[in-house]
């Protein structure tokens, strides 16, 4: 999706520190020379095959749609290196970053894969890498605190605030203003100012790409796509690439947490209102006085107050529905992947297939694409806890 000056509608911009604007201007050139130099485009396209595990697989689950009567398809994400969709996106920055000689990458990461994801695209092109993670979520998402460690990433707590995702986003915000000449700040999903989302919006584009080819290729359509929504990048990854078919319904699903009520959910499109946050206009959960709300999901990926400009435009616009389902749904439909499947979804991807089996008898003989964005192994300690039987 592309912004007019740096706009989707009314949502987006540039609401950063003066000191700011020079890097993101710097960043606007080299993306639009990346994205108009066919090298580029090839040794992207190469990195994704070759290394990152390129084109992923759509997969019929058959147990699955017998049980519920409809029938589902999984867009296999969680089969990238790394497992999750974050690659698409580090390995597209960092190749940015080089372009710009850039020798330093700092990001946030909330249920790691993010951190992980840049720690790793850092070590194959040799550059010097800092996560900035909530403390909350170290503790959580411990093996992939571990797996950022042995990459060589120096992996930094963040103990202020709820220590989750807004935490270490803005610490990573705070570092770049001070290092802003030689660092460059790998922001994980379609959030923050200009150009950011177009950014990540445009790296995960492949995925959409990949779901429409095969659907193509099978003579027929989904009726629907489903996507979880963190800050919106694997959601809006997929749904780019069905966006002009207008027979297709979109669905975003957030995190409703405990319940709908203040503090215990991150449904930030399902609940919130405009605000300015991280450097973009958009939907936000607040309170009466402005103030970022406390939020809550079983998954730290979806754990954010905000999210990217482009879902607040597509809600309005009515293109997309969003909604929210709860952390026990999502935790039911982590165990029937798991159980009929043998998948072991992300618990953030877990929310889009929760959504699908909630709403099996609205669904009942569609044809259901549910972008599974990453696999479980990190949420192992999470799911034994949930079960009664702590890590
Ligand atoms: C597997 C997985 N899915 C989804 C998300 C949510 O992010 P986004 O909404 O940007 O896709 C995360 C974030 O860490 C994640 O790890």
């Amino acid at each position: 999706m592309r912004a007019t000056d740096g706009f989707y509608g009314q949502y987006g911009g540039q609401f950063v520190p003066e000191i700011l604007i020079p890097a993101l201007d710097e960043l606007e050139r080299a993306y639009q020379d990346f994205k108009n130099n066919d090298g580029s485009i090839k040794l992207l396209q190469r990195y994704l095959n070759e290394y990152a595990g390129r084109p992923t697989p759509v997969y019929y689950a058959k147990n699955i749609s017998e049980k519920y009567g409809f029938g589902l398809y999984l867009k296999r994400e969680d089969l990238l290196h790394t497992g999750a969709h974050k690659i698409n996106n580090t390995i597209g920055q960092v190749l940015l970053a080089v372009s710009m000689k850039k020798k330093r990458v700092i990001a946030e990461t909330g249920a790691g894969q993010h951190g992980v994801a840049t720690a790793t695209a850092a070590a194959l092109f040799g550059l010097t890498c800092r996560i900035y993670m909530g403390s909350l979520d170290v503790e959580r998402q411990m093996p992939n605190v571990k797996k950022m460690r042995l990459l060589g990433a120096e992996v930094v707590p963040v103990d202020e605030g709820l220590r989750t995702l807004k935490d270490a986003i803005s610490a990573s915000l705070k570092d770049w203003v001070t290092n802003v000449t030689g660092t460059h700040y790998l922001l994980g999903s379609v959030a923050g100012p200009h150009p950011f989302p177009e950014i990540v919006a445009y790296f995960q584009s492949v995925i959409g790409r990949e779901a429409l080819d095969y659907f193509r290729l099978q003579g027929f359509l989904p009726d629907c796509v489903i996507a979880c929504v963190g800050g919106g990048s694997n959601a809006l990854g997929i749904f780019q690439g069905f966006l002009e078919l207008s027979a297709v319904e979109l669905i975003g699903v957030e995190a409703g947490g405990r319940s709908l009520d203040p503090g215990q959910n991150a449904a930030t499109l399902t609940l919130g209102s405009r605000g300015i946050f991280q450097g973009a206009l958009s939907y936000l959960l607040q309170d009466g006085f402005c103030q970022v709300r406390d939020v809550h999901s079983v998954s730290a990926g979806l754990d954010y107050a905000g999210v990217g400009p482009q879902h607040s435009f597509l809600k309005d616009s009515g293109r997309v529905t969003y909604t929210c389902v709860f952390d026990g749904q999502a935790l039911n439909a982590f165990h029937e992947l798991t159980r009929l499947e043998g998948i072991l979804p992300a618990l953030e991807s877990a929310h889009a297939v929760a959504y699908a089996l909630e709403h099996a008898q609205d669904l009942r003989g569609k044809r259901v694409l549910v972008n599974l964005s990453g696999r479980g192994d990190k949420d192992l300690g999470i799911i034994e806890k949930y079960m009664g039987k702590e890590a």
